[in-house]
């Protein structure tokens, strides 16, 4: 898929087919995010998790439950995989901007990959992540926590391609 395409067809998907992601898929999303830019250069700072064990994307969903107290929560839409960045010193705007990027880097890879996708920041916010115990299942590394994530599978049907648009966010131009 050429890249305008990707960019056009990127959209939030939230409702995936059971069929979980191959190695080699895995690995063209995480390239995509090794690929992004990263502030004051600061990768030490940085760790991505792949979770594709149904048990850890349960526990993440009972976790989110327990943090909302809304029993209907399902913020990863039951996708095969999500991809979790973690930074250290976490609440830095810095840390913050990487892992958007980075996550929105994959985000365009899985779209091109024909995939469905969707940025998470709930779960980082809403103490889902913060259950105890839940961080050491994910092998997050000590001293990490996480910001920004995205759950990825295959769609129901297919990605729809979009007009580019000058109206969704307001501009202006300094001549
Ligand atoms: C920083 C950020 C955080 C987001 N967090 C969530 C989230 O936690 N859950 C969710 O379902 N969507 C989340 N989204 C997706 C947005 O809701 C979505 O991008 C927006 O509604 C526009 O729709 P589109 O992606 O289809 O263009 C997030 C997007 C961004 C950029």
């Amino acid at each position: 898929m050429e890249f305008m395409k990707a960019l056009y067809e990127r959209q939030s998907t939230r409702k995936f087919q059971k069929t979980t992601l191959s190695q080699g898929q895995i690995e063209i999303i995480l390239k995509a995010g090794q690929a992004a830019p990263v502030g004051r250069k600061l990768f030490e700072n940085l760790h991505i998790t792949v979770v594709k064990n149904a048990e850890a994307l349960a526990a993440i969903k009972a976790a989110a439950v327990e943090a909302t107290g809304k029993p209907e929560a399902n913020p990863l839409y039951d996708a095969p995989v999500l991809f979790l960045v973690s930074a250290k010193e976490a609440d830095q705007p810095v840390n913050i901007a990487n892992a958007a990027v980075i996550v929105e880097n994959m985000h365009l890879q899985a779209t091109e990959q024909f995939l469905g996708s969707c940025f998470l920041m709930g779960i980082m916010f809403n103490g889902t992540l913060a259950a105890p115990g839940l961080k050491g299942k994910l092998g997050i590394p000590e001293g990490f926590s996480p910001v920004a994530g995205l759950v990825v599978g295959y769609p129901h049907g297919y990605l729809i391609e979009r007009e580019p648009t000058l109206d969704k966010i307001s501009y202006n131009i300094v001549e």
